[in-house]
């Protein structure tokens, strides 16, 4: 790799108060290795590890907010109550101790979870109208006013303890075909209230989520907002089919204060409408639309895409080269570069990276994700 790759990463960037020492950032990554549910000392050096290697940002693994139905894994970590939260306390201070920086992604899996999961099996499924991610009605409960209410309660309160515990923002999981994105969708949001109908109005619960997120967090705390195009079992799906769309769906979360798009891709190299421009991907259009910083991701460094169904089996995934994705970080089409599994089979990939030491990374392997350390 050229130095010009490596410089053009390890520049500084300011979001809101947040002084980033490089581009690189570690995208959120569900590992389920947090015994009830609470962040231990190993989930603390799993990202310490990282932070010491030069990653700039870490955005945590999913972390469940505080409403019975957010979640259906005993393991994954949450974010309410004591000890999970003092948990990610020494998860902050491990990663701080490198000069790297912090956010957790706050998540709620809203129609995924499958019923009689812990950690509350009792508690029903729930989504913007019961309808699955492939269409099936009445697979679980629709959300009345009063839980729409309550869930948008749990995301600004998790907000507010993060910042209360030393994280560095916030980044809300509106990405996947996860509970908020299940409002932004046609398919899952069939409402006939104010939070359904135009692709605007599906908007809505995003965007309130935002605007109570930004009223209980001081104006410089940065937060950050994920989305995606794709759904969990569906690739080809489409919140948005033109820039024109994309635009109306991101211009109220904007004005509501998100403070940085996480463009959720699969190829960073994709464009995302071709008929308009024969680059720009999904990020690229994000900040074009919004003028806000955009971090971009998908196969960063390496030559096989994420498919959480087989999370890249069979002949492995080999390393590739990321001066294509310099070059348009360059040429400023996106601000920041989320890595996910070439930095789970190689916690030392940043400062390889930086340092321009590409030969030396780590090949990804499906064995790579059962990662503890
Ligand atoms: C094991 C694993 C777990 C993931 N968990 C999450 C998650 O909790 N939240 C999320 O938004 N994305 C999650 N993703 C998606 C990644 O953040 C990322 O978008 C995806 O892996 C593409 O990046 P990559 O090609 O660099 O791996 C996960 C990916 C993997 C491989």
């Amino acid at each position: 790799m050229s130095a010009r790759a490596a410089q053009a990463l390890s520049r500084p960037l300011t979001l809101g108060s947040l002084e980033l020492p490089n581009r690189l950032v570690m995208a959120p990554m569900t590992r389920a290795q947090s015994p009830g549910g609470v962040p231990d000392e190993n989930v603390a050096a799993y990202y310490a590890r990282r932070a010491a290697a030069g990653t700039g940002l870490i955005i945590t693994e999913g972390t469940y907010v505080d409403h019975p139905s957010a979640g259906d894994q005993e393991n994954v970590p949450r974010f309410h109550g004591e000890r999970a939260l003092a948990g990610w306390s020494e998860v902050v201070s491990a990663v701080h101790a490198h000069d790297a920086k912090i956010m957790p992604q706050l998540w709620h899996v809203g129609i995924q979870r499958r019923a009689g999961k812990p950690p509350v099996p009792e508690a029903p499924s729930v989504g913007p109208s019961g309808i699955a991610l492939d269409g099936t009605p009445e697979a679980g409960e629709e959300l009345s006013l009063a839980d729409v209410e309550r869930l948008i309660e749990a995301f600004a309160e998790a907000a507010r303890q993060a910042e209360r515990i030393g994280f560095d923002g916030v980044e809300l999981h509106g990405a996947h075909g996860y509970l908020i994105d299940q409002f932004l969708w046609g398919r899952t949001n069939r409402r006939t209230d104010a939070y359904g109908g135009s692709p605007l109005e599906r908007t809505r619960f995003a965007a309130d989520i935002v605007t109570a997120v930004r009223e209980r967090v001081s104006a410089e705390f940065p937060v950050v907002l994920r989305f995606s195009q794709w759904k969990a079992d569906n690739y080809d799906a489409k919140l948005a089919e033109t820039p024109d769309e994309l635009r109306t769906m991101l211009a109220p979360l904007s004005e509501a204060g998100v403070d940085a798009f996480h463009a959720s891709g699969r190829r960073y190299w994709e464009p995302e409408f071709p008929e308009s421009d024969p680059n720009l991907n999904i990020g690229g259009w994000t900040r074009k639309l919004t003028g806000k910083p955009v971090i971009t991701v998908g196969s960063v460094g390496l030559d096989a895409v994420f498919d959480p169904a087989t999370l890249g089996d069979g002949a492995g995934t080999n390393v590739a080269s990321v001066e294509g994705l310099a070059e348009r970080l360059e040429r400023e089409e996106f601000d920041l570069v989320a890595v996910g599994r070439a930095l789970l089979a190689d916690p030392e990939w940043s400062r390889k990276v930086l340092n321009g030491r590409e030969g030396e990374l780590v090949p990804f392997t499906r064995e790579a994700i059962a990662t503890l350390y």
